[in-house]
């Protein structure tokens, strides 16, 4: 995802920027730190710092990670050029617009700040009043705003990071993909079967709009989303992850399947291989299933079909990211004879990596 923080000088965007950066282990990408480094300064009207910032922004984004971009982003023309960045590269953008509702705040913050890079002109607090207004045109996308003046740095990286985490984005599938127009059943339509993959007990298929439902219900689980950071999910949140894990299938030929149970045609959840945002480069199994289905063996059931299938599908070794705390769900890679590679800490969260051997 591209994250673009916009916003006057001394608002506060560069401490916001940063933290967010550190916590999803992206790029910092800040438009001041190459107009100091050019002795340009910030409303000379030169693009160069912009250009470059686009540069590095569409590199991290093309290598799979994040990237948060830190710039005032004073005209309609810099703000478009971040929406067609994302657009190019195929990721979603978040927008966000960093505020200081209080003027002696916002006065106090840039009187006191000092440059913290070689050839970085301070903006005065004159240069800063005297500057338009910053505003949004009233047919931009809306942007989350943050207001420094009335949260914490911790609170309000939090927040973003959990936007970030609870979207369903990956990079490896393009955006137009993930719009909600997105049509399940296109399989159908060029004569690609609708079951992926069987099992004793399960059907493991395409996703059908009858999903939906179901699928929102368990992922606004507290039970279900113990372990994600995102917490449960709102009906827009889920249907994307539907989306995306349905797009996974026309852009990989593998996904996260619907997983039915062949008894009665219940929808159960997913199961299926996918790519993770932060190893894009790792092929991940990954099972989901509403709480009524636990307890029966069937993520089991339907992650060893999937192990089975990888190899004919030319996937060497698979991985499985798991919160060190879903002791469930390390069950289950466990049964599939996954072993522990690796002990790692996401977003202050213990993850435990596990793989098949290769
Ligand atoms: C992770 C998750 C899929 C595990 O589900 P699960 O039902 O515990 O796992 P399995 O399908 O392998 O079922 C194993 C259980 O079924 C029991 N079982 C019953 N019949 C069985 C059968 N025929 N075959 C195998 N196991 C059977 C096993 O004894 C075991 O029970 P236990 O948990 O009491 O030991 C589920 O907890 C979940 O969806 N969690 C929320 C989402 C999540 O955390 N996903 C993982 C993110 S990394």
């Amino acid at each position: 995802m591209l994250v673009v923080l916009s916003g006057l000088p001394g608002v506060g965007k560069t401490t916001l920027a940063r933290e967010l950066a550190r916590s999803l282990g992206a790029p910092h990408v800040r438009v001041d730190a190459f107009e100091a480094a050019l002795g340009l300064r910030d409303g000379d009207g030169d693009p160069t710092g912009y250009r470059l910032a686009h540069v590095l922004a569409r590199d991290a984004l093309r290598s799979g990670r994040h990237a948060v971009l830190d710039a005032v982003n004073p005209v309609r023309a810099a703000r478009d050029g971040w929406r067609a960045l994302a657009a190019e590269v195929g990721v979603p953008l978040l927008e966000v617009d960093v505020t200081c509702s209080d003027p002696a705040v916002h006065e106090r913050r840039v009187r006191e700040r000092t440059a913290d890079l070689p050839g970085h002109v301070v903006p005065t607090w004159e240069s800063v009043t005297a500057r338009p207004a910053w505003q949004r045109d009233a047919d931009e996308p809306p942007a989350v705003v943050v207001d420094t003046a009335t949260t914490t740095v911790a609170r309000a990286v939090a927040d973003l990071r959990a936007r970030v985490d609870a979207h369903p984005e990956q990079v490896v599938v393009p955006a137009s993909l993930l719009a909600p127009g997105h049509r399940f059943g296109s399989w159908a339509a060029r004569g690609e079967p609708e079951v992926v993959l069987e099992t004793e007990r399960l059907l493991l298929r395409r996703w059908r709009e009858a999903d939906l439902e179901p699928f929102a219900a368990m992922n606004a689980d507290p039970q279900v989303m113990e372990h994600f950071a995102s917490g449960p999910l709102d009906r827009e949140a889920s249907d994307g992850l539907a989306r995306y894990a349905d797009a996974c299938f026309e852009v990989h030929g593998y996904g996260l399947a619907a997983v039915e149970r062949k008894d009665d045609g219940a929808f159960l959840g997913f199961c299926g291989l996918g790519r993770h945002r932060r190893r894009p480069d790792a092929v991940e199994v990954g099972w989901r299933l509403a709480r009524s289905a636990w307890g029966h063996g069937y993520a089991t059931e339907a992650g060893r079909a999937w192990l089975t299938a990888a190899p004919g599908s030319g996937l060497e070794r698979v991985a499985c990211f798991v919160a060190t705390s879903n002791g469930r769900s390390l069950a289950v890679a466990r049964r599939l004879g996954l072993e522990v590679v690796e002990e790692d800490v996401w977003a202050g969260q213990p993850v435990t990596v596990l793989a098949t051997q290769p």
